[in-house]
Formats: C-alpha cells, sequence, structure tokens
C-alpha cells in the first residue's frame, strides 16, 4: 500500500492544537498531509495502493484520530513467566489499546539487570513488529535494592529508564546514588514509593473497609513518606525523580509542592486509581487486589485534580498479567496486579463522558507527556510526523471477554463488563499494527 487516506476524522491533537474533522494523509510512514479536503484527490482515483478510510463508522458514529499512545510502565512478564504474557502478546495488546510505544518494566525473571537482557528484550520486541518496546533497567542488581546496576552500559543497549518497580528503593544510601548516577547520562530513575516495612502482609488499602472486612492494610503514609523523602533528594542531588503509580491524596501534594519549588519530579497515575476504590475489595474480589492498592474516594478525587492541574504528567496502565491461578483462593494469597492495555482508554473516556478530566489533559497524559518523561519523540498529528496515530470510535459499546482481548490474562474488576470506547486501528510509522476496521476481526 502506497498511502492511507483518513477522510473526514475528528483529529484531536492538544500539543498540535487540532481538534477538527480534517482529512489526514500517510505515506511512506509518514503524515504527509493534514488539513480540510487534503485527501480528496487521492480518494477520489480509486486504487490498491490507496486505502481510505472513512471518519464515520457503519453505525454513524464519528471516529477520532489521536496521537498514538506511549504508556510508561507495563509488565510484559517475558523472560520468564510467559504464562501470564510475553512480549509478543504484550505488545499485541498495547497495539489494541492504541499504543505505540510500551515501557517494559524489569521484574522479569531473571530480573533485566544486564545489558544482554535488555539488549535480548529490544530485539525480540523488534521482532514482534508491533509497538516499540523500550526495556526500563533494574536501578538496583536482582532488584535487591543494594548494588547499583550498570545503567550507563544498560542505557547503551536500550535502556530508557530504571526503576525497581514492585519494590522500593527503600536505602536512602543506594537512592542517592542512583540519583546522582542516571543524572550523569539523563537516565530517569523510576520509584515504587512503598515503605516496605509498613506494609508487611498488606492486603489492601488500610482504612474503615480492611477493618471491616479483617484484611491486612497498607497505609497511605507507606507511599507518602518514600516520595517525600525521594523529593528531597532529588533536590539534594539536583536530579530527575519520577514516581511510578501515584495513588494517595498525600503523595499528590508533596508532588505539587515539590514542582512549585522547582525540583525536576514528575509522576504517573493508573488508570484504576482514577476510576475505583477499595470498596470494590468488599466482595473479595482478588481482581482488585492491586499494589498500591485501590484507595479511597477523597485519593481518587485529590488525583483526579492532580491530574487537571498537571501535578500528575502521565497515566500509565501498570499493565500486570496474571494468570487465573495466581489469582485464586482467599485475598492473601492472589497476586497483585490487573491488566491495562486494552481497557485504559475505555476507563479514561469514562471519566471525559462524565465531565470529571477534559479530553485534552486525557489526550496529553497518554501521549506527549510520557514520551517527554521518557525522552521518546512525542507522537504528533501534523504534516512531516511519523504516522504514529490511533482512530477511536468513542462511542462503541463491547463486552470485555477473554476473546475481546489480546493479553494473556483477563485479570481485571472489568471481566464481563460492558465499556464505551474501541479503538479500531493503531499505526506505528504508518504501519497497521492493530486493525479491526472493515470487519477484520479483533
Ligand atoms: O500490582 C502490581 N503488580 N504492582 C506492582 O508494583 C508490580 C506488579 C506486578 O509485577 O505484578
Ligand atoms: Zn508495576
Amino acid at each position: 500500500m502506497s498511502a492511507i487516506v483518513l477522510r473526514g476524522v475528528h483529529a484531536f491533537d492538544p500539543s498540535s492544537g487540532v481538534d477538527e474533522i480534517i482529512d489526514v494523509v500517510v505515506e511512506q510512514g509518514k503524515i504527509t498531509r493534514a488539513g480540510r479536503d487534503a485527501g480528496r484527490e487521492l480518494a477520489a482515483t480509486p486504487s490498491e495502493k490507496v486505502r481510505i478510510i472513512l471518519g464515520l463508522s457503519e453505525q454513524g458514529n464519528q471516529r477520532w484520530l489521536f496521537p498514538g499512545f506511549v504508556d510508561l510502565h507495563a509488565h510484559l512478564r517475558e523472560p520468564g513467566n510467559e504464562a501470564k504474557e510475553d512480549i509478543k502478546s504484550g505488545l499485541a495488546a498495547a497495539a489494541a489499546g492504541g499504543y505505540v510505544d510500551v515501557c517494559v518494566m524489569p521484574n522479569t525473571r531473571p530480573v533485566n539487570d544486564s545489558t544482554i537482557i535488555t539488549e535480548w528484550m529490544v530485539h525480540k520486541g523488534k521482532a514482534a513488529n508491533s509497538a516499540r518496546l523500550h526495556p526500563i533497567c533494574a536501578i538496583t542488581t536482582g532488584q535487591n535494592g543494594e548494588a547499583l546496576t550498570e545503567m550507563a552500559l544498560l542505557k547503551e543497549a536500550g535502556a530508557i529508564a530504571a526503576s525497581d518497580d514492585g519494590k522500593c528503593v527503600t536505602r536512602s544510601d543506594v537512592m542517592r546514588r542512583a540519583l546522582e548516577y542516571g543524572k550523569t547520562f539523563d537516565l530517569p530513575i523510576i520509584q515504587h514509593a512503598e515503605d516496605h516495612a509498613l506494609t508487611q502482609g498488606a492486603e489492601m488499602h488500610e482504612g474503615a473497609i480492611s477493618a471491616r472486612l479483617g484484611l491486612r492494610g497498607w497505609p497511605r503514609i507507606a507511599e507518602d513518606i518514600i516520595v517525600a523523602r525521594d523529593v528531597l533528594l532529588a533536590e539534594y542531588t539536583d536530579s530527575r525523580y519520577h514516581v511510578a503509580h501515584l495513588s494517595t491524596l498525600g503523595a499528590a501534594r508533596i508532588v505539587r509542592e515539590a514542582k512549585s519549588r522547582g525540583i525536576k519530579v514528575t509522576c504517573e497515575v493508573t488508570p484504576h486509581h482514577l476510576t475505583m476504590t477499595h470498596e470494590l475489595l468488599i466482595g473479595y474480589d482478588t481482581a482488585c487486589k492491586v499494589n498500591p492498592p485501590l484507595r479511597e474516594a477523597e485519593d481518587l478525587e485529590a488525583l483526579l485534580l492532580a491530574l487537571a492541574d498537571g501535578t500528575i504528567d502521565a497515566i500509565a496502565t501498570d499493565h500486570a498479567p496474571h494468570t487465573a491461578s495466581d489469582k485464586e483462593g482467599p485475598i492473601a494469597d492472589a497476586a497483585m496486579g490487573m491488566i491495562g492495555l486494552e481497557l485504559c482508554l475505555p476507563m479514561l473516556l469514562g471519566l471525559v463522558s462524565s465531565g470529571k478530566l477534559p479530553l485534552a489533559r486525557v489526550i496529553t497524559a497518554l501521549s506527549s507527556a510520557p514520551a517527554k518523561i521518557v525522552g521518546l519523540a512525542a507522537p504528533r498529528i501534523r504534516e512531516g510526523a511519523a504516522a504514529d496515530l490511533t482512530l477511536v470510535d468513542r462511542a462503541e459499546e463491547w463486552i470485555v471477554t477473554p476473546s475481546q482481548l489480546r493479553s494473556k490474562s483477563h485479570n481485571t474488576p472489568l471481566l464481563n463488563q460492558t465499556v464505551r470506547g474501541r479503538v479500531k486501528a493503531t499505526l506505528r510509522d504508518g504501519i497497521f499494527i492493530h486493525d479491526e476496521l472493515e470487519g477484520r476481526r479483533p
């Protein structure tokens, strides 16, 4: 195919100031034309080499075109836990969720703390010919919180950031050295903020509901203490610091204050912390067990406000696939995490339609903001840009069933529920990495 013509789509790209119904023409991996009727001539000369995609669905829904999404935080489980997910299935799930770039956490088996694993992941990612995979290397060897990894070499091998996600870098001296070391070659340090001494055996958020259910609590303060300490370290070392899956009102307040004082801190929030609370645990549903845990309504409100005012920069999925057997049994024994790559956009569009978040903030937080944090080129809808694009039917409803999901795992509280908003196609460098237009089977 030599050209793709998206005809009469509602293009929406806050960083390019685009919010209108236009044609977008893609040739040789790039957006060559964008504007009103810019694709009319090409569309009028039928040719096998031109694929025309209409701005209206068969149901008459207006299709929206967004810059491709960038996920800062996904667990693809390969190497070592391919029953949960592998790089190929994980990237397919990402493409189906509208993502063109996926940053992949290092808590694999073995841990990604070596150039061999980083290079191997890059290779596997390329071979999948789907969304681009960017490894995040560990901060400490084996994620054991003690000796720093060879981050400079890992960056050369393809690592885009460093994190011990799943575990906190608890020791202040280690965190200080990580920030100082990462700063010398501009590698972002991403913290999983959890004072483990305060969360031993935790099953859910500590509050009235954990007390009522008799489940062990994960107090907010365990997150807040680490974020506060790290912000001080980032200030002291004049370095860049990023908080993964920020979940408490207190941590949002600390980041807001730190930003106002010019400290180089950024953070992300997950779609589940923006839409779900600890009340979901009342049914002891292990699908709702996640780390950090689902919090209270006041946290959720504070996170929405923080995202709206720019305190929170990015939305990241923390896609954490687990098999059905990992999630069986009592809450205490269940693995932590939920899948997110294919559900993030519908979850967020729900917040947009209920007026809780402006669409522009959502798209910025899914695309240009995360790209900037890890130094990737931000996908843009404008002439000359790489064709990294996500086509969405915002009105289409679908039921979250295993057969609809590309991920190998189905651990989500949304299983069997109806959601609204569907990614119809994803283009990476002008190539369809997801395509369910024209009756193509998802
Ligand atoms: O819920 C979670 N699951 N949180 C984490 O930090 C790690 C993740 C996983 O790897 O399953
Ligand atoms: Zn994670």
